[in-house]
């Protein structure tokens, strides 16, 4: 592990910046589905740390189920073969669905999981991620709610991984090429 640390550059966005910004996104995300029952759908695991600071900011009914999936398989570049794991979910119909995830990159991982869910015959459907790699988006997909636009760096920390690690970071940094 000790090996892992000097690989780890600037910090692009800082704890409180996140923490400012997701203050803002509990408040809009509490607006829009207020008098409603939310069901988070939360994409694991580069959601986990985002997912928990946002929810304890939004005083609504909720559900949570989680999907694990995964595009990377350890690299820096997205492989694009998004694995979706089978995981059992509750009957969503009708429900109003809010999907989490850390970042929204190519946009594979959020239209397959939207195209997926769509199916299950929700009453709403939106998205919101921390962060958005919009020069790389290259699907015709946007989210709903986003923290941060940032450039196309590949970055770790608040939950992103290179390789399972650095998810622990408490700010979201650039990892070095
Ligand atoms: P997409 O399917 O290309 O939009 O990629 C989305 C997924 O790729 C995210 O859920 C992340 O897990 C992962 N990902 C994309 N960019 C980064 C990054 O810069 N650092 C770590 N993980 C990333
Ligand atoms: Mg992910």
């Amino acid at each position: 592990m000790s090996n892992k640390t000097p690989n780890i550059d600037q910090i692009l966005v800082s704890q409180k910046a996140i923490q400012k910004r997701i203050t803002e996104l509990a408040e809009a995300i509490t607006r829009d589905y207020a008098g409603k029952e939310l069901t988070i759908i939360a994409l694991m695991k580069g959601s986990i740390v985002f997912l928990a600071d946002l929810l304890r900011l939004i005083p609504l009914p909720m559900r949570l189920e989680i999907i694990p999936v995964s595009s990377y398989h350890g690299g820096t570049v997205s492989s694009g073969i998004v694995t979706l794991q089978t995981v059992p979910l509750p009957d969503i119909t009708d429900r109003h669905l809010l999907l989490i995830d850390d970042i929204l990159d190519s946009g594979k991982t959020l239209k397959v999981l939207t195209e997926y869910l769509e199916t299950k015959g929700p009453a709403s459907l939106r998205s919101c991620v921390l962060l958005h790699k919009k020069s790389k988006t290259i699907e015709n997909i946007t989210a709903h709610y986003v923290g941060f636009e940032i450039p196309d760096e590949f970055v770790v920390g608040y939950g992103l991984d290179y390789q399972e690690y650095y998810r622990n970071l408490p700010e979201i940094r650039v990892l070095k090429p």
